[in-house]
Parts: C-alpha cells; structure tokens; sequence
C-alpha cells in the first residue's frame, strides 16, 4: 500500500503546559573549555557524554549526508576499522550495543530489518532515507560539540550570539522534523488504538502533543511517574545510567527536577559549573541526610560547627550517634577563625585517636552563615587545612544562599568544600510555598554510570579514581527515594528569578535593623553588621560585598556592664505576641515576610533561665528573619508593642529608641550605600562589549 500523508491535523491549543519534556543531564557538564581535571576511562558514563576529544583538524570527517560513509580498514586491511562518524551514528541505532554494521547505510538497513520494514517499500525508503539523515546529523552534531568546546572560551561576544542563534535554529528546524514525523505516527495511533476501552486507558499518546513543550518559556511540569521506553537496548543503558536522554522513573530522574538541579550548579558554581553537579531533594533536611548517610560510616567522627540547624544537630544527635545506628562521634567547635578549627581538630584527633587507628574518618560539617545569630565561619580557610588533612568537608549555605556566599567559587580548589547543601525552603524558593534542599559536589562524586569508574581529584587535589558505587546516586539518592517532585522543583525554578533583589533588599534592612536597635541601650544585638561586632571581619571577608545575612538575634539582657531592665517573663511574652502581625509569628526564615521566633517562650519553654543559659539561649532572645518589607515599618511596630507591654513596668524604655529622624536617616545610608556597592561590583557596559 503507497504512503500519503493525511490530512493535517488541527492542533489543539492548551493553556495549561504540556507534560513530559525530554531533557538530559548532559548540560550538568556544560562542557566549557576549562573542563574539569576528569580523564574519563573509556566507556564511561563521563566519556559517553564528554564532547568527542578529537577537535576539528584531528577529528574525522563529518561523513555528512553527502553520500554514504565507509569502514575504514586497519594498517593489515584485515579487520575493518569502524569510521569515526559510524560509532557516533551508531549511538542513535536501536542495536547500539549489538550492531554488526560497518557503514551507515548497514545501520539503516539493520534498523528497518529490527522494526520489521521492508526497505523496498516505499514507506521503508521513506524511512530509511529519514534514518540515514538522523544518522549523519548525529554524528555531525558531536562534531559540532567538539568544535564548540575547543573554539568557545576564545570567540568574541558576538561569535557567541551567533553560535546560540544557529545552534536555537536548529533546536526548532530539528522539532519541526519530530512535529511533521507526528503526523503518520499519530495515524499510525490511531489504526492500532481502535477501540473506545483501549483509548481511555492507554490516555492520549504523550510524545504527539509534547514536542512543542519543548518550546515552553518555562521548564515544563513532568507530572509522571514513568517514561516511555525507546527500544530495549536504550533502556537498558537508560536503568544503568547511560543513557540520560531515557529517564526511566520520575524517583530518580525527572526533567523539571533536572532541570533545577542544572539551574542551581550554574547559580553556585558559575564559571566553575562543569566541575560540579546537584541532586535535589524534598527538603532541606533529607539533603543533610543524604550528604551524611553518603559519607559517615560506623563509628566515625563528625566534627561540627556549634551552631548548626536544629535539625541537623538531632539527625547527629539522636540518630547518627546512636550505638544501634551508626555510634559516630560528634564533637562541636566554637568560633568562626581557621585558628579555632585548628584546635578543634587537633583535639578531636587527640580525643578519637582509638577510633582514627581502627580506620574510622572524620568529616568537617560547617554551616556558614549560622543559626540564629547569622555569624559567618571562615570557610575557606576551614576548608583548607581540613584538605590539607584529608578530609571531606560538608558545608550548610542555606541562610547565605549563593547570593551572599559563594563557597564553590572560590579559585583555590582546596578552599571549596566537597558538599555543599542548601534549603531551598528558605530564601532560593522564597516565598515560604515548598520545602526543598540540595547538595551540590565535584561531578565525580556525585554521578557516572553503573559500574564505571572515573579519574577525578581526592579531597587533598591529588588525583583520585572514583567508582560508580562512591557516588551520591547510586549510593543514596538512587536507593533512598527522597527526590524532589516536579512540583516543587518548579517552585524552586520560580522562586530563584528574584534571589538577588530580594537577598539585596533583606541585607539593607538588616544594616538598618541592626544600626537602629543597637541605638537602644537596652537592647543588645547580636548580628555581624552590628557596629564594632567581633564577627565582621569574616563576614567581609566570605561574604559578597561584605553584606551580612538577613538573620540575627536580639535580647533585653542589658548591655555589658549596664543593669537589665526590670521585665518578667510574663511581660516579655506579651511583647512577643504583640509582634504579629508585623513581625510573623512564624518559624523557618528566608521568607518574603519578617519572622521571629524566641526559643525560651516556644521551643525551649520548659527551661529554666539557668539552663537556657547553658544551651546559649538568652530568656529574652528573639531571632529575627529579615524579609523584604520596609524595615521602618517593623521598628515602628516594635516600638509600639514596646509601649504597649514593656513601658508600663519600664518606663523611659522607649525613650530610648532612636527618632523617626534617625532611622530614616539610617535607612537612606544603608539603601544607598548597598546599592552602590551593589552597582560597581557589576560588571562595566565596555567589559560586556568584549
Ligand atoms: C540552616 C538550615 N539548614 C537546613 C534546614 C532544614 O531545611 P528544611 O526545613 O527544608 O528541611 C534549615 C531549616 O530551618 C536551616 O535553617
């Protein structure tokens, strides 16, 4: 029977996006010209994905559709050679691993006979000649990738605006083909689909309608739990992780998740992107928990920063450190230098020197910026010597976000630390709408095919052979099943368009906030950006532009030296519940709102004043997450909840806040003076003009 196309069929139009949109891990190596120091072995993951070595002069020829391509034979014209060009095509054969083929026409003719088409039909030649394109443009394409690599870091701007336009061009040229192929396919569909109970259940055929997904402004929603398969060879690389364009079930790759987590490498390791790679998770805390179950083995030592998340210190606490689970040591440090991570160490060593003997690993966990009081570590430095020592180093950045710390972007390798993990509930989401986390690592850390193996840097940068079975993937986030949900990762996506303003925003008000409350002489306040605070020094030093994190405490403890004002803990729970709404009562921080909480009146209520004082809690201490509002407006509401429930016991108390005057004042200073910053660390129109 002769082939004629039918008659188009009118698009239905949508509003609502499309789901399941193909999209592969391979951007997590964007392949720039610095690539990482990765040798792939052959047959790796990495080598499958890493753009052909081979450049444009030692390359082979593209063997483009200009006519067929040939073996080539070795020296002895023995044993044929497989051409270049063929082992690339071969990688979009449905026999990719079984193929006896030599040329691409006996690729061709191999595909039509494993689908059943006889190639003298017309419909076979029409096939056949559609095959033997999407064979050669293959293998054209890896020529263009290696191209590309070589040539990128060295063209000039507008070279590069070409190469994306052409290379967009072809994206859609490339669609249409899949769109016009839609046509046949569907009817094809339909003949066999015939019936009204086959219809309902199998549900619209997904790839007819999704090809234009592509061309969503957004990354699209892939609400699925499972993906098509292609053929069995191709899925069978797809379970072992070879094939990244076939996801296989949405728990351990999904692209609207995928698509997050190449958003956020590009966001934390800007130019150094294509060293590292991300795996999402479905909070914050799940994130810390795979980065810990990955590493921390039986009776090993975790030496932490004092003031880490509350959840993280009970995940050591009461789970890793259980002698029925993992018995490991936790040891907390004090302070924020390299010279007190020194002393922790060289006593954490001297105290688990037992443990160090029998094998077992200490692993560095830093969260910097840190809980409650935003004091900032010095985790470069940290970092370091931790290297220097062999040691794996996890850092929580969440309070900082990639905004205000960029521990990934440092030049020195051996200041980066290996993990880093963030809550993406916080401020990269934004709006207080999802809980969410991530760990980012070097890539050898974090994935490669089954069974494969890669060369990659030890944690001292020396270089190290990493396994399939040392990584994130297969290791925990494979296994585990606390991936993130496209829904969420979409969020996420949503959220982080306005990280910048809103990060920026939240820094001038905590200047503001800090500046004006300290004023008060009987407020203390505990924040790096507080005039003279011991801590500003590291927080110029690690944190962008200097600027502090939107996160501090205050308390009505008195200052140094000075009497306490005369409150009662009743009185100062009425002030605390006056706050709302102005100040949410609300935990979490990084929000679009100011939030505060006050542990010794909610979580921590049953203590007494003595023993809230043993745990570095204040009876009057109040954390203050800073949001993106006037932060004139949460210091007239404090004053006023200050009339309301402490002046009557304390009168003249708020006396002592400054005048309207001054807090204007103090927040003109500290918006012009950021922004200021903020504008002439940007880069020069005449450098964007190279
Ligand atoms: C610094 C920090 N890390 C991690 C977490 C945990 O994140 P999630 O609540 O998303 O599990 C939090 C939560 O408050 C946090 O403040």
């Amino acid at each position: 029977m002769l082939y004629r196309p039918g008659p188009m069929r009118p698009r239905r139009v949508t509003t609502a996006p499309k789901p399941e949109f193909s999209r592969t891990l391979r951007s997590l190596w964007p392949f720039s010209p610095h690539l990482p120091a990765i040798a792939p072995q052959q047959g790796t993951l990495m080598s499958s994905i890493m753009p052909p070595s081979s450049g444009p002069s030692s390359g082979p020829s593209s063997g483009s559709s200009s006519g067929p391509s040939h073996a080539a034979t070795n020296g002895s014209g023995t044993a044929p050679v497989l051409a270049p060009n063929v082992i690339s095509a071969k990688e979009v054969s449905p026999r990719r691993k079984t193929s006896t083929a030599h040329t691409i026409d006996e690729l061709v003719l191999e595909q039509l006979a494993h689908f059943g088409i006889d190639p003298k039909t017309e419909f076979g030649q029409h096939l056949g000649n559609v095959a033997r394109s999407t064979y050669n443009a293959h293998s054209d394409t890896k020529l263009l990738w290696s191209t590309l690599t070589a040539e990128l870091a060295s063209l000039p701007r507008q070279d590069r605006a070409a190469r994306f336009a052409a290379q967009k061009f072809l994206c859609f040229q490339l669609a249409k083909v899949l769109d016009t192929l839609m046509h046949p396919f569907r009817r094809t569909y339909q003949s066999i689909i015939d019936t009204q109970s086959s219809r309902l259940a199998r549900g619209p055929y997904p790839i007819f309608d999704n090809i234009t997904a592509l061309f969503s402004a957004k990354p699209v929603i892939t609400r699925t739990a499972t993906y098509i398969y292609a053929c069995s060879e191709w899925v069978d690389d797809g379970f072992q992780g070879k094939e990244l364009l076939h996801q296989v079930y949405s728990r351990l790759l999904n692209p609207t998740n995928v698509s997050l987590a190449n958003h956020v490498v590009d966001i934390e390791a800007g130019p150094l992107a294509h060293e590292y790679f991300a795996w999402n998770f479905n909070s914050g805390m799940a994130a810390i928990d795979a980065a810990l179950s990955h590493l921390v083995g039986h009776q090993d030592i975790i030496l932490a920063s004092r003031n880490v998340y509350g959840g993280t210190y009970q995940l050591m606490h009461d789970w890793l450190s259980k002698p029925s689970n993992l018995d490991i040591a936790v040891e907390f440090f004090d302070g924020y230098t390299e010279a007190d991570f020194a002393k922790a160490l060289t006593d954490c060593q001297a105290k688990h020197a037992d443990r160090l003997a029998k094998g077992r690993n200490i692993y560095v966990y830093l969260e910097s910026p840190c809980n409650p009081h935003g004091y900032v570590l010095d985790v470069p430095a940290m970092t370091k010597l931790a290297h220097k020592h062999k040691l794996t180093v996890l850092c929580d950045s969440t309070v900082g976000t990639p905004f205000l710390h960029r521990p990934l972007k440092r030049k020195d390798a051996m200041e980066r630390p290996d993990f880093v993990i963030h809550s993406y509930t916080k401020d990269m989401s934004g709006m207080g709408g999802t809980t969410a986390g991530v760990v980012i690592g070097r890539n050898e850390r974090m994935f490669m095919g089954k069974h494969d193996s890669a060369q990659g840097l030890d944690v001292d940068g020396s270089p190290k052979t990493w396994h399939w079975n040392e990584t994130l993937f297969w290791n925990v986030y494979y296994i585990k099943g606390a991936f993130l949900d496209s829904d969420k990762a979409y969020e996420v996506i949503n959220g982080l368009h306005t990280l910048e303003m809103r990060v920026l925003h939240k820094t001038i008000s905590t200047l503001t906030l800090a500046e004006c409350l300290g004023l008060h002489e009987d407020i203390n306040v505990n924040c790096n950006a507080a005039p003279g605070n011991p801590n500003a020094a590291i927080r110029e030093k690690c944190l962008h532009l200097g600027l502090p994190a939107p996160l501090f405490t205050i308390d009505f403890e008195g200052k140094k030296g000075a009497g306490k004002p005369p409150f009662d803990r009743q009185m100062f729970k009425s002030f605390f519940d006056c706050l709302d709404p102005v100040f949410g009562h609300q935990v979490s921080l990084g929000q679009t709102n100011t939030v505060v909480l006050c542990p010794a009146i909610t979580s921590h209520s049953e203590m007494s004043d003595e023993a809230l004082r043993a745990a570095g809690i204040e009876p009057t201490t109040i954390r203050v997450a800073v949001g993106i509002e006037d932060p004139r407006t949460l210091i007239a509401h404090l004053i006023k909840a200050s009339e309301l429930a402490l002046e009557p016991k304390a009168p003249g108390f708020c006396a002592k806040f400054p005048s309207p005057e001054t807090v204007d004042a103090v927040y003109r200073k500290h918006y012009l003076a950021v922004h200021t910053k903020y504008v002439d660390s940007l880069p020069p129109t005449a450098d964007l003009l190279k």
